[in-house]
């Protein structure tokens, strides 16, 4: 059975990406990585890929966004993508990217969205107190972490937690959600998106959430 051929964004560590290369590892998961893309040339998630066997590139930003984007869909489009996966991505995407995938780029977000989108999201959570922190898995829009959430992961916030330690928490969510979200849009679950809110058509017993440590 041919897989779905997806490609990763990336421009940090890489750990989002791991858990996906370790995931799609299995034969029987319903996706494969075909492509790693990054605007850093110094990603960890560069290195990751190559170690992988994946196609790996460093896309740079000179030029301007429009070019920036250019570059990236031909990339994808040269491997025959048909979903995209920002993992830790640090650049807004624009029109060029979302025309040529409607509806098919996913993003993950280090907060229970729609609460503290944009950057230092554990930072503001730590601001406003908050007791359950988490992460989301969303599709992405022309807005800054604004699409249809898919799936949300969930821990608590310990009252000595710091922006460093909770981020290391969210993380251990993250890597549980963004495989399950991309098995299941890759296995074509997403019904559909009603209003706001994506419509999911899961296994018997599955949630689209987690609760973590
Ligand atoms: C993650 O917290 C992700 O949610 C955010 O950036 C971070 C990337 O971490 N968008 P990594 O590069 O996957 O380790």
């Amino acid at each position: 059975m041919s897989r779905v051929r997806v490609g990763v964004l990336a421009s940090g560590g890489g750990t989002n990406l791991q858990a996906l290369i370790d995931a799609t590892q299995d034969p029987a998961f319903p996706a494969e990585i075909v492509v790693v893309l990054s605007d850093r040339r110094d990603a960890g998630a560069l290195v990751r890929a190559e170690r992988a066997g994946i196609e790996a590139r460093w896309l740079p930003r000179g030029g301007g966004r429009a070019a920036h984007e250019a570059a990236i869909v031909a990339a994808l489009r040269a491997q025959a993508v048909a979903w995209v996966a920002l993992a830790g991505y640090m650049r807004i995407v624009g029109d060029g990217l979302l025309d040529a995938f409607p509806g098919k780029v996913l993003n993950i977000h280090p907060s229970l969205l729609p609460a503290f989108p944009g950057l230092h999201a554990q930072r503001q959570a730590l601001e406003h107190g908050v007791r359950v922190a988490g992460a989301t898995v969303h599709l992405v829009d022309a807005g800054t972490d604004t699409g249809p959430i898919l799936v949300q992961g969930a821990v608590p916030v310990l009252p000595e937690d710091d922006e460093a330690t909770l981020a290391v928490r969210i993380l251990t969510v993250e890597h549980r959600i963004y495989p399950l979200a991309l098995r299941w849009v890759t296995e074509g679950r997403l019904v559909g998106v009603e209003g706001r809110r994506a419509v999911w058509r899961l296994p018997e017993g599955a949630a689209p959430f987690v609760f973590g440590a």
